[in-house]
């Protein structure tokens, strides 16, 4: 039985992660918010995110209990709990998805679905955590083609028009049916799954770090999730964060 979740449905949002920040106080744990659409959908590396569609998904799910400030306490990896939970619904649905470490869907390199999560964090305390998901279902060629990155929906990938609606509640009834086992187990708990839907590992990859880029070869992953990356004199270097470029991707 999947465990029970919320869903607040609104018209339209600035951003349902800064709704979730702003308003944390009054939403209960598992409240998934979702926004018709967003004027001011955010990205990673502060890139805006295309959130004029309403066939799309654009969620923020509430997260508060059970989680704690602790290295314990697998907090950085529930967005990757949540890619490998996207991209297998994405491969059910017939689109050959695949991630990029550590949050990115991708169907044949094009991005489908991306995650952006906040944290807060009340004198000293994990007040709660924000997991923010848009993902593609249903865009035009043309507007695909206008984002600043190479992007795909599942509507193109599949030749057929996707019901959101169901989606989202196949997408959600999923992550909240293991949740609560990963909170216990941690990314070991995913580590082989992970591992076998991130084709570039073994790769000579490229990581866009806030002190520059390093590249080196993708040799997998830690129980932290953490990427390991063999530089080319022989060093480890353990990535908690980065914007992957995969040769040709
Ligand atoms: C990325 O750059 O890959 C992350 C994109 C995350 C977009 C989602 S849409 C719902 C939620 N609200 C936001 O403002 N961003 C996230």
């Amino acid at each position: 039985m999947p465990e029970p979740y919320s869903l607040a449905r609104f018209d339209a949002l600035t951003s349902t992660n800064d709704y979730c920040l702003e308003h944390l106080g009054g939403l209960a744990d598992r409240t998934v918010v979702l926004a018709e659409v967003q004027s001011d959908g955010h990205g990673r590396f502060e890139r805006r995110w295309i959130s004029h569609i309403p066939d799309n998904i654009y969620i923020s799910i509430v997260l508060k209990s059970g989680l704690f400030l602790e290295p314990s306490c697998p907090l950085a990896a529930i967005t990757q709990y949540m890619a490998l939970t996207v991209c297998r619904l994405l491969q059910e649905c017939g689109a050959d998805a695949a991630l990029k470490w550590p949050n990115d869907v991708l169907v044949e390199g094009r991005k489908i679905c991306g995650l952006l999560s906040r944290t807060s964090i009340s004198n000293g305390r994990l007040a709660g955590y924000i997991l923010g998901a848009g993902i593609n279902l249903n865009m035009e060629a043309d507007a695909v083609g206008a984002i600043d990155q190479p992007a795909t929906a599942l509507n193109l990938v599949i030749g057929r028009p996707v019901d959101r609606d169901l989606f989202l509640s196949r997408l959600l009834d999923r992550f909240f049916e293991g949740y609560a086992a990963f909170l216990r187990k941690g990314f070991p708990s995913i580590k082989e799954q992970y591992t076998a839907q991130s084709p570039f590992l073994g790769r000579t990859i490229t990581v866009n770090l806030p002190d520059g880029p390093v590249q080196g070869k993708a040799a997998g992953f830690d129980d932290e999730g953490r990427l390991r990356l063999v530089t080319p004199d022989g060093d480890i270097r353990i990535l908690m964060v980065g914007d992957v470029t995969v040769p040709n991707d």
